[in-house]
């Protein structure tokens, strides 16, 4: 009887109109949660057989015929059926069709909206698995690059102005702390989803004696949800998780704005590998940063699918609503628009080759030590008020002349504070400058060596 009506059942005499149809089906994207929607219903099967509820040898039935109806779907013997709405039923379906009646004893004190909250808090953990590996990968690309240019100097930027000398390592590793911090709320998102819904039912729960810690466990999650109303009712985890993937994606898009500034003619500090460029239809020169482009401008869909699921749970009623299906879209959009980014973001970071003596020369012009100056005359006593002052003036002297800080005689320096003595030449080399700044969070040899260490430590600690 449970053939192509699917859940409307006997209740209705007959099908939905072609249009409603359409836009009541989730097949079209739903069938992403096909291994997870596998997986809990034969956790579901065994556990009904384990307390009674079906035979054993239904289970058996249910479990071989699940996983031969999954291989088929996804080798392309079975196709999809739109009719059948969604995963689930398309999946309940193709199982009464090769095993006969135990087939329609799976749905069993259960209902699709304990279900599909189960299989896509399974999908949120497996995609926050996938991200978090994803963000490895970088922050490997990226630790290696900052190996490699431990001692490259390179301007600092405030307000995109020129502004002290920092090791182009120290820019790098910028990016793994954001990336890292990333990391970090991804895998507490997929913490608090790690909890199982079935059980729940359609919302109040069931009457028939199932084992709900045992199916939780069979499925890897940590426990069982608290309420049957909140479990099928809300997609928090999947707001959570899409939001620590807007803000992973902002930071990508931070670091291909930064691709795309330093690839112009007018920085020139580095070049992309061809892989990750494209060339264009019309100048023959041109050597486009694409894919950091869209490192950058893919931000724009995470961000547009965090507000869309927020916009879609806001004002719901209790307990499951079809509104909440819309939250699905949106959450393997931003998934797989981040996991794919990850991807060339790693390899593009593989390929970049800096202009190591460019980036040197930049720090040479436009006055980066000025902030030296003031500091020395700090440690000769002098008020830093007034340190800046007189640094300010001196800046202003040398611009007036063309000239960099460090070709004022030191005999100009006295005349504008006596404070100055001849030892303020080593203050002024960018190199020592970049040194002095020795604390942690600073950009000195011995910080960001310790620091490569430790993020490299993280990593290996991490699986590959
Ligand atoms: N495809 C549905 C969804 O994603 C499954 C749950 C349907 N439940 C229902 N009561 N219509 O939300």
């Amino acid at each position: 009887m449970s053939g192509p009506k699917g859940a409307r059942g006997r209740r209705f005499e007959g099908g939905l109109d072609p249009a409603a149809a359409a836009l009541n089906a989730s097949i079209g994207f739903d069938r992403r949660l096909l291994p997870h929607d596998v997986a809990g219903s034969i956790a579901h099967a065994e556990m009904l057989a384990a307390q009674g509820l079906i035979s054993a040898e239904d289970a058996a039935a249910i479990a071989a015929g699940l996983r031969s109806v999954a291989e088929r779907l996804t080798a392309g013997e079975l196709a999809w059926d739109e009719a059948l709405e969604d995963v689930h039923m398309n999946v309940e379906a193709r199982l009464i069709e090769e095993i006969g009646d135990a087939g329609r004893r799976l749905h069993t004190a259960r209902s699709r909206n304990d279900q599909v909250a189960t299989d896509l808090r399974l999908y949120a953990r497996a995609a926050a698995a996938r991200l978090i590996d994803g963000i490895d990968g970088v922050r490997r690309a990226l630790v290696t690059q900052a190996r490699t240019h431990v001692d490259t100097l390179m301007p600092g930027y405030t307000h995109l102005q020129r502004a002290q000398p920092v090791r182009l390592a120290h820019h790098l590793l910028a990016y793994d702390a954001m990336l890292e911090r990333d990391r970090g709320r991804i895998a507490d998102a997929a913490r608090r989803a790690d909890r199982s819904p079935l059980g729940s039912g359609a919302l109040a729960g069931t009457t028939l004696p199932i084992d709900r810690a045992r199916v939780a466990e069979a499925l890897g999650f940590a426990g069982v949800t608290r309420n049957s109303l909140d479990a099928v009712g809300d997609r928090d985890f999947a707001i959570e998780l899409v939001a620590a993937i807007a803000l992973a994606q902002v930071h990508l898009s931070r670091l291909g704005e930064e691709l795309v500034l330093w690839t112009t003619a007018e920085f020139g500090f580095v070049r992309i590998g061809e892989a990750y460029c494209s060339g264009s239809s019309l100048m023959p020169q041109k050597m486009n940063p694409d894919l950091a482009e869209l490192l950058r401008g893919k931000v724009g869909r995470t961000i547009g699918a965090w507000v869309t699921l927020m916009t879609v749970v806001k004002g719901l009623p209790l307990a499951y609503n079809k509104d909440l299906q819309e939250t699905q879209e949106p959450l393997y959009d931003a998934v797989e628009t981040l996991e794919a980014c990850l991807a060339v973001a790693r390899g593009m970071i593989d390929s970049l080759e800096f202009d190591v003596a460019r980036m040197r020369a930049a720090i040479d012009e436009g006055h980066l030590v000025a902030t030296e100056l003031a500091d020395y005359l700090v440690t000769r006593g002098v008020a830093f008020r007034e340190a800046h002052d007189v640094a300010g003036h001196l800046v202003r002297l040398a611009a007036g002349r063309g000239v960099e800080l460090a070709q004022l005689p030191l005999d100009e320096l006295r005349a504008v504070h006596p404070a100055f003595a001849a030892d303020v030449a080593g203050w002024l080399d960018p190199a020592r400058a970049v040194d002095r700044r020795d604390l942690v969070g600073g950009p000195a040899r011995n910080q960001v060596l310790a620091e490569i260490d430790r993020i490299e430590a993280a990593l290996a600690a991490s699986p590959v």
